[in-house]
């Protein structure tokens, strides 16, 4: 599942890059989504497939840390991707005359930009944020890799501080995006009901189903994972939530994207 995902993904980024018909920010966008779920999953599988092989599942102080960076950083870009693709959806379908305007090189250069400054800083602030804390010599987490909030309740210091800003980093960086994703569908949905002719209205629609599906697929899996470990103490079934959100979430986005997608299909004839 981990070469599939990384050569789907690639696959992606390849036709993108190489088809002069699919340079729009839609597709731009598709394949900085397609990197991230790239470092996503690896940061996460390769370390879990080496613990499988050697029976030995033991990871460094470091190691961890820096798993916990980098699995923040990616899963807060995917999030924020996936809303830069909503505003993008929303501009094409509710303002079409003035998308090459609106949506300029400028413009998704930034919307990237800034997307990957606010997610490097969050995910270092939280990771200073765990270097502060004190744990005993060994712990066990149990997981199959270093979760933040897991770590953090492995603490022996006082973890009040880190709580607050755990909750409120997922309230603002977790709910801004869903805000901007759901305020973007609600105007589109809108806009395609005005279209009088069925077949604009499908037109419009079929634009934006496979970036639907995309989100609809991230938030299923995220309320599962959520709902997994808050409704059961045992970490074994929320463990298994955890490994469909990181493994099957980017393995399945090339799928959507090039199965549903004739402009895909076409680039990767
Ligand atoms: C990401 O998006 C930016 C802005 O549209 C684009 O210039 C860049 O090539 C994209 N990166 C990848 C890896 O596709």
């Amino acid at each position: 599942m981990y070469l599939i995902t990384v050569f789907g993904n690639l696959l992606i980024i390849l036709a993108v890059s190489s088809d002069s018909h699919l340079h729009t920010p839609m597709y731009f966008f598709l394949s900085n989504l397609s990197f991230v779920d790239i470092c996503f999953t690896s940061t996460t599988i390769p370390k879990m497939l080496w613990n499988i092989q050697t029976q030995n599942k033991v990871i460094t102080y470091e190691g961890c840390i820096t798993q916990v960076y980098f699995f923040t950083l990616f899963v807060g870009l995917d999030d924020f991707l996936l809303m830069v693709m909503a505003y993008d959806r929303f501009v094409a379908i509710c303002h079409p005359l003035h998308y090459k305007v609106i949506m300029s090189a400028q413009l998704c250069g930034l919307l990237v930009l800034v997307s990957w400054v606010i997610n490097v800083l969050h995910s270092f602030l939280q990771t200073l944020m765990v270097l502060s804390l004190s744990f005993s010599r060994e712990v066990i987490i149990p997981h199959y890799f270093c979760e933040l909030k897991q770590l953090v309740q492995l603490a022996c210091s006082d973890t009040f501080l880190n709580d607050m800003v755990m909750y409120f980093a997922t309230v603002l960086l977790g709910g801004a995006p869903l805000a901007g994703i759901l305020y973007s569908y609600s105007r589109i949905v809108s806009t395609i009901c005005e279209i009088s002719s069925a077949q604009g209205k499908y037109k419009a629609f079929s634009t934006c189903a496979s970036h639907l599906s995309v989100v609809s697929l991230f938030y299923c899996m995220c309320l599962g994972v959520y709902l997994s470990s808050a409704a059961t103490q045992s970490s074994h079934s929320s463990a298994t939530a955890l490994v469909m959100y990181t493994v099957v979430t980017p393995m399945l986005n090339p799928f959507i994207y090039s199965l549903r997608n004739k402009d895909i299909k076409t680039a990767l004839k």
